[in-house]
């Protein structure tokens, strides 16, 4: 895991499985199917990073030889919380390594003039203590990641108990990001190198939500 001197709170996840299949998804070329496969198994990956300071306590647990008192994950349940639509693909890999978390949505779509977003829909699980994980691929402009942290935020979640897990990240919108909520540890693949004109992540990958579920 690297850090990054401009923004304290970014860790970019530089295993070589995760690299090697984002590398994989950024090839124009990758099937819907490949992309949407690629998208679950690198989550996975990424999601055990981001788990890994989650504090454990201990259970009383019987083997078939003795009593133990054997490690296990404390506190409430986690939630996952995708930004829909594109979030959705990195939540199922995050599901396969903790079954047992909550999922929560919150629905935005990105106004093409404005670039600002627009919420449709949040349904989300009880605070009270939870750590929460949002999860969007793409970190672009940041202003769809400031508003789902607004959102945790306005319904109880403090920044400390908020992770936000995002494929590829932009400068630009690391640094609106930042600005807003620099408590929120933020986790990526990449950091890339800017956003173009129609703000999109270059190099990138492109659409994520079109290329993961074959629209466009
Ligand atoms: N959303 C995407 O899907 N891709 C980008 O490059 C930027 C925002």
């Amino acid at each position: 895991m690297r850090t990054n001197s401009e923004f304290p709170n970014l860790f970019i996840l530089d295993h070589p499985l995760i690299q090697h299949k984002l590398t994989l998804m950024r090839a124009k070329e990758r099937s819907t199917g490949g992309f949407r496969t690629l998208l679950r198994e690198i989550s996975l990956l990424m999601g055990y990073e981001i788990t890994r300071d989650l504090p454990l306590t201990t259970e009383r647990i019987d083997t078939p030889l003795q009593p133990m008192d054997a490690p296990v994950i404390a506190g409430k349940k986690l939630a996952i919380v995708p930004v829909l639509r594109a979030g959705l693909g990195m939540a199922q890999g995050l599901h396969e390594l903790v079954p047992s978390a909550r999922e929560g949505h919150i629905g935005l779509y990105r106004d093409h003039d404005t670039k600002m977003p627009h919420e449709y829909l949040v349904k989300l699980p009880e605070a009270e203590g939870r750590l929460f994980i949002v999860v969007d691929p793409m970190l672009a402009t940041g202003n769809s990641a400031v508003h789902a942290c607004d959102v945790l935020n306005r319904h109880g979640v403090d920044d400390e108990n908020i992770r936000f897990m995002a494929l590829v990240a932009a400068p630009e919108g690391m640094r609106v990001f930042a600005a807003a909520h620099p408590r929120v540890k933020v986790f990526t693949a990449s950091l890339d190198s800017h956003l173009d004109e129609n703000a999109y992540i270059v190099p990138g990958l492109g659409d994520a939500g079109d290329r993961m579920f074959g629209t466009k």
